[in-house]
């Protein structure tokens, strides 16, 4: 018989790996609560008009990857009714908010979710049809404070102590603003108008987009497009101005507090609920698909799902690809030793040998080269091996001052035989 798989683009997590998960849900759960969030647990599927209405009809995950079944009627009272996997968290909460009236407390709700996903999509590095999101969500009526920019500052400074926290390192923040529901028919006409001359030079998928949803055009990842795209009007023209006091609000108190970004005019994401503030945090070790998270403002969703107006801002990053970037480091850090010792020619081999020696016994993690390699060759082997290379030659040698350098900084010291175990160890 056949054996059975688990099906394409899902996964099991094992021990030890699921340690890491725990950790990572762990420490978002303490973050999240010293901002005040309480957690929110959504079904797991909803009716699909939730996600065609919420989300949007013409976008990838609803026009593409919706997991969507009809759900039969089991009696004669029952309907058929169609039935949809949650792709998503944020129509979700929406739906939740309005149903079970939160906006009535007249408070803000911060809230927030771990769980899966589902999307169908081509499976890759860091993309999977089952895959884990851990998001927030800050919404209520305005009269609560929803559509301060304090808020979307609040939400993005937390990210970057969560990210902190997690030990994540170098990732990016990009932000854009998407502009209200008024700024954006303004754009979207302009966006046609240029569109009908430069979407015939475009991808198919553009020409269908410049048609359906022009916004779209700007998410396009097919190279050849992109010198297009560049020529395209941008967003930040098409600002009134109550969206642009908000972005630079946004942007002012992020610098109050040192959160670093950029802001990237093209950053119009794939959900079509968004208004205002945007952005994604990028990792550059995940490869293509290196958004490790996204967000933004949403202050329509409520009414288009049938709800008070209720503006909020959120984001949901991918637990996976949290995983990914944690053990890419942790592998990275392993694999490095803490220096490489490049002999200045094959009569210093034996001294390099006991160098190597003295520092191994004090502890030390020690690739020893070869005298034999020319130095170009030294420090791309060092460099791919350990942290720091140690040169000895001749005057290193004579005067007991050894030469290191620091891969990561380019810094360059000159550190006394007898302190350098010492030195090494220090980071
Ligand atoms: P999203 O950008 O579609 O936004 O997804 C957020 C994150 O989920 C992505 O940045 C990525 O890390 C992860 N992700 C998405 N698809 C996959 C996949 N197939 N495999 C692995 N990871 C994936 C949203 O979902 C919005 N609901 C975020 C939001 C909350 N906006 C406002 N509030």
């Amino acid at each position: 018989m056949s054996t059975l798989k688990a099906v394409r683009g899902t996964r099991d997590l094992l021990p030890p790996e699921t340690e890491l998960w725990n950790f990572v849900e762990e420490t978002a759960r303490r973050v999240f609560a010293r901002y005040n969030f309480g957690e929110i647990r959504t079904p797991i599927f909803e009716d699909t008009q939730l996600f065609a209405r919420g989300v949007g009809e013409e976008t990838d995950i609803v026009s593409k990857e919706m997991y969507t079944w009809e759900d039969r009627a089991r009696a004669q009272s029952e309907k058929a009714q169609s039935l949809t996997l949650r792709p998503e968290n944020t129509a979700g909460v929406v739906r939740a908010y309005i149903e079970n009236k939160l906006g009535e407390t007249g408070l803000l709700q911060k809230l927030y979710y771990i769980g899966p996903q589902f999307r169908r999509e081509r499976p890759q590095k860091g993309r999977y049809r089952q895959f884990y999101q851990i998001g927030a969500e800050v919404i209520g009526p305005p009269s609560a404070g929803s559509e301060s920019p304090l808020r979307d500052a609040e939400v993005l400074e937390m990210l970057a102590t969560l990210l902190t926290e997690l030990g994540i390192e170098g990732w990016k923040l990009e932000l854009n603003s998407v502009g209200s529901m008024s700024d954006r028919p303004r754009y979207i006409a302009a966006l046609r108008e240029a569109l009908k001359e430069k979407a015939p030079l475009m991808c198919s998928d553009c020409q269908q987009r410049a048609n359906t949803n022009p916004l779209r055009v700007l998410d396009c990842k097919v190279p050849e497009d992109q010198p297009i795209i560049e020529t395209l009007p941008k967003i930040a023209d098409f600002l009134d101005e109550s969206s642009k006091a908000h972005f630079a609000a946004v942007c002012a108190a992020l610098d109050a507090c040192g959160v670093a970004y950029s802001v990237n005019p093209r950053l119009v994401r794939g959900l079509d609920y968004y208004t205002r503030t945007t952005f994604e945090f990028t990792h550059g070790g995940l490869g293509a698909q290196n958004a490790l998270l996204g967000g933004g403002r949403y202050d329509g969703l409520s009414e288009v799902i049938g709800g008070p107006k209720a503006p909020g801002i959120g984001f949901a990053m991918g637990e996976d690809r949290l995983i990914l970037t944690l053990q890419a480091q942790a592998d990275q850090k392993l694999a490095l030793a803490d220096a490489y010792i490049a002999p200045l020619g094959e009569a210093l081999n034996p001294a390099a040998l006991e160098l190597a020696r003295d520092l191994r016994r004090a502890g030390l993690r020690i690739e020893l080269g070869d005298g034999g390699f020319r130095l170009k060759k030294s420090f791309e082997m060092g460099n791919k091996l350990a942290r720091k290379i140690v040169l000895l030659g001749e005057n290193e040698l004579q005067s007991g001052i050894l030469t290191v350098k620091d891969f990561a900084s380019g810094e360059q010291v000159k550190v006394p035989r007898t302190e350098l175990a010492q030195s090494l160890k220090a980071e």
